[in-house]
């Protein structure tokens, strides 16, 4: 990352910020991406989830979580009533899609996370929601041979921009989607979220009657 660009990001608010990086050239996926994945949503709602990396769908669109594993995604969020980009904002570690949807790489880690660590001073959230290793590695930095067996199912302190925030982690819904046994342990992570959001004052809309 250029440093004129790196001291930029560092005061860019989230409008410039998202244009600034539809140009970013950090690292080699600028010129295998079809769209930076930015954001969906903006300040706002005080709960943020964070993913690892687009794929080819959300490289299409430009929106993070639209493919199969973002139908899941959704699906777990609305169980509690959350809509995404209305009650939280969703984006991932990377913006950019590695190619073959091969895991990101360190460099990678390191060019995205200016992008990262400004969007999440912007939003300044109040709880998090981690889906995956990459989340999890970025924001709880737990070292190395973690799993995520033992990260999940309980509350994490997490610092973001100085303030310290609860923050829950779960499986990827792309591995929910290769390992439908697990899924009811990511249901318990839903349900620790809703607990940890309503400490924090998050209020989740109460959910219409949809059976008549
Ligand atoms: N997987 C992610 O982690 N993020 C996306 O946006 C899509 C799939």
């Amino acid at each position: 990352m250029p440093e004129d660009l790196a001291q930029k990001i560092l005061t860019a608010d989230w409008e410039t910020l998202a244009k600034m990086a539809e140009d970013c050239r950090c690292c080699a996926m600028a010129s295998t991406r079809q769209h930076v994945v930015f954001a969906q949503g903006a300040p706002g709602p005080k709960l943020v989830v964070i993913g690892e990396a687009p794929g080819a769908e959300e490289d299409l669109q430009g929106l993070p979580f639209v493919g199969k594993s973002g139908q899941l995604l959704t699906a777990m969020l609305d169980a509690l009533n959350i809509v995404r980009g209305r009650d939280a904002v969703v984006l991932n570690v990377l913006k950019c899609r590695p190619p073959r949807n091969r895991n990101p790489e360190p460099a990678e880690i390191t060019c995205c996370g200016h992008w990262l660590r400004r969007q999440l001073e912007l939003l300044a959230p109040d709880v998090l929601f981690l889906v995956g290793r990459f989340a999890i590695e970025a924001v709880l930095h737990p070292g190395e041979g973690f799993s995520i067996g033992r990260m999940r199912g309980r509350v994490h302190d997490a610092e973001v921009a100085g303030r310290r925030i609860p923050a829950v982690a779960t499986y990827h819904p792309s591995y929910l989607l290769r390992s439908p046994d697990e899924k009811a342990k990511a249901w318990e992570d839903l349900v620790l979220l809703r607990h940890v959001m309503t400490e924090a004052g998050i209020a989740l809309a109460p959910r219409e009657k949809r059976w008549n």
